[in-house]
């Protein structure tokens, strides 16, 4: 199949949006940007669109989707319910890096749901996810634009590079501003429970809702313990290893001196070394990479996955990882990089 590149820059959005939506309308997949990473859509009502988002990604059909949506009109037909709480939520969060998790109507494909009876729906605020949304008279279903087991895509290159001939067509546009997906909240549980950690944090949402569960099978300590598999996460997607690069990634823990030294005492010339601005010349040799500056964590989030892809084209045989826990956004970006990593961590 040739895939067609939609230049944002050469196209009034407006009518790259209309072209967008009618492919959408007619079957067809299209990559968009959306501010938390890529997203590989397809009529979220079509069984026959979520096949295809299957094949193309290379994944488990098991694995639901989520349903994208520019206007809140378009949630009524997709739910059974919607708690008060939920309401409150899109009051705070919609447009936004939001999904909830809702009771399904018979109007959405159990294809789409991975047979489960209820559905996920997040409704984007990027500029080109929305125009093309509010021009598409679907919900537009959508995983990350990746190959399944790989890193989320947040460059219209990364896109390319995973999806190129295997989707009709990529909307080329900036790099996603967040860089990690979506908070996944669900709403068919009371209190509502934490299904995916993302950069609305729990603590923003207890601001609006109170109190929330958090899923056992998505903490620190499940993904360390191996145990996330054996808790069975809500969130299907959780128990697959994931946002993985090629080579194995160790997360080295502890003080700053301690990593360095444990480095340092392994690394060879294919070693790839995961780090932050401030340490990146504290190492002896190994291809270093910095996700950014310890002083600004949004960075490090924004550029983890692009970070974690560039090392498969030095051909690095083993990534140690700095752990970022202690900065802010820093246990949604541990829980990306411990899923990567395997659960592989070394205190020291
Ligand atoms: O930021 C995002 O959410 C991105 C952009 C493209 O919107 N999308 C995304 O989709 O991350 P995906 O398919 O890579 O991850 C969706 C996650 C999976 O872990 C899936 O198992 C879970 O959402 N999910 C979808 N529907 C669900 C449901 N009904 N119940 C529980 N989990 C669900
Ligand atoms: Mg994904």
């Amino acid at each position: 199949m040739t895939t067609e590149i939609l230049h944002t820059a050469e196209m009034p959005l407006d009518v790259l949006a209309k072209k967008a939506a009618e492919y959408l309308e007619n079957g067809k997949l299209v990559a968009f940007p959306t501010e938390t990473v890529y997203g590989l859509g397809g009529n979220g009502l079509d069984p026959e669109a979520a096949r295809k988002i299957y094949e193309a990604k290379g994944r488990p059909s098991d694995n639901p989707l989520i349903l994208h949506i520019g206007d809140r009109s378009q949630l009524f037909p997709l739910v059974r319910e919607i708690p008060e709480k939920a309401e409150k939520m899109m009051d705070a969060f919609w447009p936004g890096p939001l999904t909830m998790i809702f009771k399904k109507t018979d109007l959405v494909p159990k294809e789409t749901c991975g047979g489960l009876s209820t559905v996920a729906v997040r409704m984007p605020s990027h500029e080109t996810a929305r125009a093309m949304l509010q021009a598409c008279s679907v919900p537009v279903a959508a995983p990350s634009a990746n190959l399944s087991g790989r890193p989320s895509t947040t460059k219209t290159a990364h896109v390319i590079e995973d999806l190129s001939g295997r989707v009709d067509a990529i909307i080329d546009d900036r790099e996603a501003d967040i860089g990690l997906e979506s908070t996944i909240l669900d709403m068919t549980q009371e209190p509502p429970c934490l299904l995916r950690p993302g950069y609305i944090t729990k603590e923003q949402i207890e601001q609006v809702i109170g109190p929330v569960d958090v899923d056992p099978a998505i903490t620190r300590e499940s993904i360390v313990n191996h145990t996330n598999e054996v808790l069975h996460p809500k969130a299907p997607g959780m128990k697959y290893r994931h946002y993985a690069p090629e080579a194995p990634v160790y997360v080295i823990s502890g003080p700053t001196k301690n990593v360095l030294r444990y480095i340092n005492s392994r690394v060879t010339p294919v070693t790839g070394i995961l780090t932050v601005d401030e340490h990146r010349n504290l190492f002896f040799g190994g291809v270093v990479r910095s996700a950014g500056s310890i002083k600004d964590p949004e960075q490090i989030a924004h550029n983890l996955f692009d970070v974690l892809r560039e090392f498969d084209k030095t051909g690095v045989k083993a990534i140690y990882s700095e752990d970022f826990t202690d900065i802010d956004i820093g246990t949604v970006i541990m829980n990306r990089l411990l899923k990567a990593a395997g659960g592989n961590i070394t205190e020291v």
